[in-house]
């Protein structure tokens, strides 16, 4: 059984996509075992209450130092001892022990072709923006292992999204979200608690 900790920041529609994925057997020999959120307003704390997932909620700034936050936020997570920790729509720059400690066990979800539109301040409706500004015909999402850079881990599943004319960064957002992302980190959770993904000499290898 692969026991995930999924730590999440706003809406949780994704935390969503993996409750709805085990419960209708996509997801299979997987458990949430954590959903851990550094927003106490986070839409997706609700969303793990109606599932009967345990929650938390740590805020760094109810912390002098971030460095306490950090620990307190390592602790909570190790508590759930998680074989895989999931970033699904989080935005807590993590910890450098954190990704020490968990190396290929981190994953998370980016929404754009990697290494498109990615990399320090692409997050959010930022990374739509951006699209649309270069006029690219194509965009998706990617769900890639997180190491030490930002968007720069092994890639483990790709899918792409056409973008339509008039497409605003909302309607663009959306799409990306409901024909590539609720599909590919569910499928990314399940190739990985089967044993199917291997990382060798720094790219993933579906087996
Ligand atoms: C998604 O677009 C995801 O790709 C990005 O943050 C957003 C999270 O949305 N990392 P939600 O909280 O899962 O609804």
């Amino acid at each position: 059984m692969l026991k995930l900790a999924v730590c999440v920041s706003g809406g949780g529609t994704n935390l969503q996509a993996i409750i709805d994925g085990i419960a209708d057997g996509t997801i299979t020999d997987t458990e949430i075992s954590l959903v851990f959120s550094n927003n106490k307003n986070a839409y997706a704390i609700e969303r793990a209450k109606k599932a009967g997932i345990r929650a938390e909620v740590r805020s760094p700034k109810d912390y002098e130092k971030r460095e306490d936050f950090n620990k307190e936020f390592l602790a909570v997570l190790k508590s759930a001892n998680p074989d895989l920790i999931v970033l699904a729509g989080c935005l807590v720059v993590l910890p450098k022990e954190l990704i020490d400690e968990y190396p290929n066990k981190i994953i998370n979800i980016h929404p754009s072709l990697i290494p498109a539109f990615c990399g320090k301040g692409f997050y959010g409706l930022k990374v739509h923006e951006k699209a649309l500004e270069r006029g690219v015909k194509v965009s998706g999402a990617t769900v890639h292992f997180v190491d030490a850079g930002t968007d720069t881990g092994p890639i483990i599943l790709q899918k792409p999204v056409m973008v339509e004319e008039n497409d605003t960064p909302e309607v663009l957002q959306r799409r990306i979200m409901e024909q590539a992302e609720w599909k590919i980190m569910p499928e990314a959770i399940n190739l990985i608690a089967h044993n199917k993904v291997k990382v060798v000499d720094g790219k993933v290898k579906i087996v």
